[in-house]
Formats: C-alpha cells, sequence, structure tokens
C-alpha cells in the first residue's frame, strides 16, 4: 500500500498515522499481500521475491511491518531458520499465525519504533513497503541497528511511483482532484517521512544510526491487465482511496475506464507499471 503526496493532511502526531494504519489493516487484512503476489518484474518475480533474495542465507531475519507474514514465509522458504515479526495490525498478524511456515516465528504486535527484542539478535532486517509509512523513521533506524548484529544487513522496499505515460501515472492524474476534493473530516493522516522515497534522505535517516551509505535498486512491477483489472489493483494499493465516498469512487471508476480506452492495446490490455525500490545497507563491524 502506499499514498499520494498531495492529498493527505499533516499527522498532529504520530498516533494519528497509526490508528489510521491499524484501522485499514484490521478491516482489510491480506489486501497488500494479494497485491504485491499479482505484480511482478519483467523477469518473473514479485517485489518480495526481489527482497528476499537480499538476505539469502541470513540466518535470523526479522521484518518490520510484516502484516500477514507472506514475506516472512518466503523467507523461511529460502532457509532462515528464526523468523520474527512485528506489525501495529493484530488482524493481519491473525493471518500471519496461521500460516504453517511461520508456526515458530516470534510475532508481535507493537511499534518498530520500540523493538520487543535483544541487542544484535538478527542477521538480517527487512521491512516491504512499510517503513516509508513509519513516523520517526529516525527512532527505527536506530533499532534496527540496535538489534542487528555488527556487520549486519538492512534491506527495504520502498514506492517508488508510476511508469510514465501508463495506466497508474493516468489514474493519479484523475484522481489527484477528487482526492482533493474530498471533505476535509475524510482525509487521511499524513504518513511516514518523505525523505525514505530517496537515496539521499534514506542516507540522512540512516547514517547516524551507523549504517553504511545504502544500495539503490531500482525495480519495475507490472500491473496490467484488463481496465477493470487495473482499476482494482491500481486501488488496492491507494490508502487514498479511502477518503472517497461510494458515489465518487464510482464516478472516478468511469472516468478511468473511458480515459484509459486509447492506451488499451488490440488484446485488451492496460499497460500499467508501478515501480519500487530495494535498499540495503549494513551496519558497522
Ligand atoms: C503497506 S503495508 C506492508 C505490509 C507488508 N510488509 C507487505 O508488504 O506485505 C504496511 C504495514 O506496516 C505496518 N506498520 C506501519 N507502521 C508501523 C510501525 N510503526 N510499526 C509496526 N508496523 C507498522 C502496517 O500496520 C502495515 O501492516
Amino acid at each position: 500500500m502506499t499514498t499520494s503526496p498531495a492529498t493527505s493532511r499533516p499527522a498532529a502526531d504520530a498516533t494519528a498515522a497509526e490508528d489510521f494504519l491499524r484501522t485499514f489493516h484490521n478491516r482489510t487484512p491480506g489486501l497488500q499481500s494479494a497485491g504485491v503476489e499479482a505484480a511482478r518484474t519483467p523477469e518473473g518475480p514479485t517485489s518480495y521475491q526481489v527482497l528476499a533474495g537480499h538476505v539469502a542465507g541470513a540466518r535470523r531475519v526479522l521484518d518490520l511491518g510484516c502484516a500477514d507474514g507472506a514475506l516472512l514465509e518466503l523467507l523461511a522458504g529460502q532457509g532462515a531458520e528464526s523468523l520474527a515479526g512485528i506489525d501495529l495490525s493484530a488482524g493481519e498478524l491473525a493471518l500471519a499465525r496461521r500460516r504453517p511456515a511461520l508456526a515458530h516465528a516470534d510475532l508481535r504486535e507493537g511499534r518498530a519504533q520500540r523493538l520487543p527484542f535483544a541487542d544484535a539478535s538478527f542477521d538480517a532486517v527487512v521491512s516491504h513497503m512499510a517503513l516509508m509509512l513509519m513516523a520517526d523513521v529516525e527512532q527505527v533506524a536506530r533499532e534496527a541497528a540496535r538489534v542487528l548484529v555488527p556487520g549486519g544487513k538492512l534491506a527495504v522496499t520502498v514506492g517508488g511511483g508510476p511508469v510514465e505515460g501508463e495506466a497508474m501515472e493516468l489514474f493519479l492524474t484523475l484522481a489527484r482532484p477528487y482526492f482533493r476534493a474530498a471533505p476535509v473530516e475524510r482525509h487521511m493522516p499524513r504518513l511516514g517521512d518523505r525523505r525514505c522515497r530517496t537515496r539521499e534522505g534514506l542516507d540522512e535517516i540512516l547514517a547516524p544510526a551507523g549504517f553504511a551509505p545504502v544500495s539503490w535498486e531500482p525495480v519495475t512491477l507490472d500491473m496490467g491487465g484488463t481496465p477493470a483489472e487495473v482499476w482494482e489493483s491500481v486501488t488496492g494499493v491507494l490508502y487514498d482511496m479511502t477518503v472517497l465516498d461510494r458515489d465518487r469512487t464510482e464516478e472516478l471508476r468511469e472516468e478511468f475506464i473511458q480515459s484509459s480506452a486509447p492506451l488499451v492495446t488490440p488484446e485488451g490490455r492496460l499497460p500499467c507499471g508501478r515501480r519500487v525500490v530495494t535498499v540495503t545497507a549494513a551496519t558497522g563491524r
């Protein structure tokens, strides 16, 4: 899940943002992982698989914002022996606990800003599309560095925006005026720290916690399909859709289906790509 920059109001404090996230994920647990599993890189893997590849061989791994445990399950499958996850949402964690591969995982309801784990207890810390939503991200960085062994690895996936000229970009252009016009009381709190979406910003956040400069790997994900399928997948990854009532949502849907018609291929496929970035950084030895 992600958010469109222009449409949220500043959070009075971290609590408003976390309440919003907790409520959203408790209402729709599993939505994020279903969207991730459906979007592939040109070479075939999902963004979970790309991220997991960066911590192959790590024995003890912690997932910050683990939600329903889809990434942790993948890590279990690639041989990690000791897995842990933390998330704000009890509803997402309930799904994670149902996965047989996570029967022995240490899954906690809580905040990544205050990790209930011992110093130097993980070889790797991962976070997929979650770090960028977190308040006081410097504190999250300090906590990640604390629980990592010296030389341990932080590997995170953050949002990188739509592919130009395709359906997601068109959708955002059409949707922003709808989001802005929504009544103020429906607006969502601003989520996270925009610095998490740039290399320089992440270095600024991570370096004081003792991480080396980040490695930055942009990844393009294909979310194309029929126009109706693309509508479902694009609206499924945007928290901002919560600000629209049913009528406005239907209006936007019709406008999107009509406006995207010129992009549809003769085979009936609407191209739709989005970018994410896999970022890795090691702690000092
Ligand atoms: C977009 S979802 C990504 C979930 C999962 N990583 C995935 O990609 O399938 C963001 C998740 O981060 C969690 N989250 C956000 N802020 C958090 C925080 N400060 N501490 C723990 N979890 C948090 C939310 O509850 C939500 O489950």
